[in-house]
């Protein structure tokens, strides 16, 4: 029996080695989980009380339809955006896979531009047949390159991912690159930008995204509630589309797509606003104090707009992941995304992120000592 060829790119060791609390060097020691960009604060009260609700019918199948998820999504984004904008996703991985799988047929083209989330990217779209084609973003400022992006479309492009806020670099696309993109791209070409970090974006050149979903235009965003919801371990997201695409991007569901404590809790976590406007203040202050320290520490970073920052050392990043997760902290170096002495710092709790520093301090003036 022959697998699809498409396939054999990704297996699951991969999975069983990533960089998780299992990896740390001793069982004793409790890590500082600063890698998965999760949230320090969790869920809303009210949306873990959902889903111990629904968990006492957990015999009964959910509603087939997500309609009343969808519902309570379009309400929150508001704009006049209907549930027809949206489809869900069991997390914005899927979302985006859904995407994928909707649209692209072998030999297409997706244009990425790295350092970005290129690993999941990949992931989906190389299975399906797809050539990936990286425009990379500007190398220090990370600035993204719309002429340049134009230019490498062909007429087998068929999708061109924006991230934005950007990761690993935390950096934004901002409003005229967009413009400029949609603009010169032609009719065959969506775009598809993975908005997960959104609300935590603090600026004004943040493009209005949604404004292109309502003028009609070739553009899908993906959102997910495992950041400023504080759901990671749920797995729920959803896109938003001008409804002809959303439509044909659901087909893809099962039945039954959607499990019911997802759908309590999605629901329960739209409402609560209030929550979501903590955790992105809470996020906002802990990063001031950290730009604050590698300030003092003469580190390089960059200015983030989202729960996480992309900081530089003279050490190798994987040296520095290796040592750093010997004293319990989980920090993913970013050697495989081009960027060898930089390092990703998820911003944790205020104590994790005191201890971080402190270690941190500690590990480079020990190699300092050694010279
Ligand atoms: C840029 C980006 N997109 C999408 C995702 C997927 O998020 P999830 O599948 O947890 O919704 C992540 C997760 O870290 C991400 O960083």
């Amino acid at each position: 029996m022959q697998f699809n060829p498409y396939v054999s790119a990704f297996t699951r060791q991969d999975a069983d080695t990533a960089l998780d609390d299992g990896q740390v060097a001793s069982p004793a020691v409790q890590p500082y989980r600063l890698q998965n960009n999760e949230n320090p604060l969790g869920p809303s009260p009210r949306v873990v009380e959902a889903i111990q609700a629904a968990a006492s019918t957990l015999a009964i199948y959910p509603r087939f339809t997500d309609i009343e998820l969808r519902r309570a999504i379009a309400e929150t984004l508001g704009r006049g955006l209907t549930p027809q904008h949206i489809f869900t996703g069991c997390s914005g991985f899927e979302a985006l896979e859904l995407i994928m799988r909707a649209a692209l047929l072998p030999g297409d083209e997706v244009i990425l531009s790295s350092p970005t989330f290129a690993g999941a990217y990949k992931k989906v779209s190389l299975p399906l047949g797809a050539n990936v084609i990286d425009v990379p973003l500007e190398p220090g400022t990370f600035r993204y390159r719309p002429a340049e992006v134009l230019a490498a479309v062909s007429n087998r492009t068929k999708l061109v991912m924006v991230c934005n806020p950007n990761n690993p670099t935390g950096t934004l696309i901002d409003s005229r690159a967009l413009d400029e993109l949609l603009r010169g791209l032609p009719d065959h070409v969506l775009v598809v930008v993975d908005e997960v970090y959104h609300h935590f974006v603090d600026s004004d050149e943040y493009p209005d995204s949604l404004k292109y979903v309502l003028e009609g235009k070739n553009i899908v965003i993906v959102h997910s509630f495992s950041k400023a919801y504080g759901l990671a371990g749920l797995r729920l997201g959803y896109g938003i589309a001008q409804p002809a695409i959303a439509n044909q991007i659901a087909g893809l569901h099962r039945g039954f797509h959607q499990n019911k404590l997802a759908l309590a809790a999605g629901i329960a976590a739209c409402r609560d606003q209030a929550h979501v406007r903590r955790v992105v203040d809470y996020v906002h202050t802990e990063a001031r104090w950290v730009y604050a320290q590698f300030d003092r520490l003469d580190i390089r970073y960059w200015r983030s707009c989202t729960n996480f920052i992309l900081f530089e050392t003279r050490l190798p990043a994987d040296e520095l992941q290796e040592d750093l997760r010997a004293r319990g902290f989980l920090l993913r170096g970013q050697t495989g995304n081009g960027l060898p002495y930089a390092m990703r710092l998820s911003l944790g709790t205020r104590e994790a992120n005191r201890a971080f520093i402190a270690t941190l301090e500690d590990i480079l003036r020990a190699r300092r000592a050694k010279g």
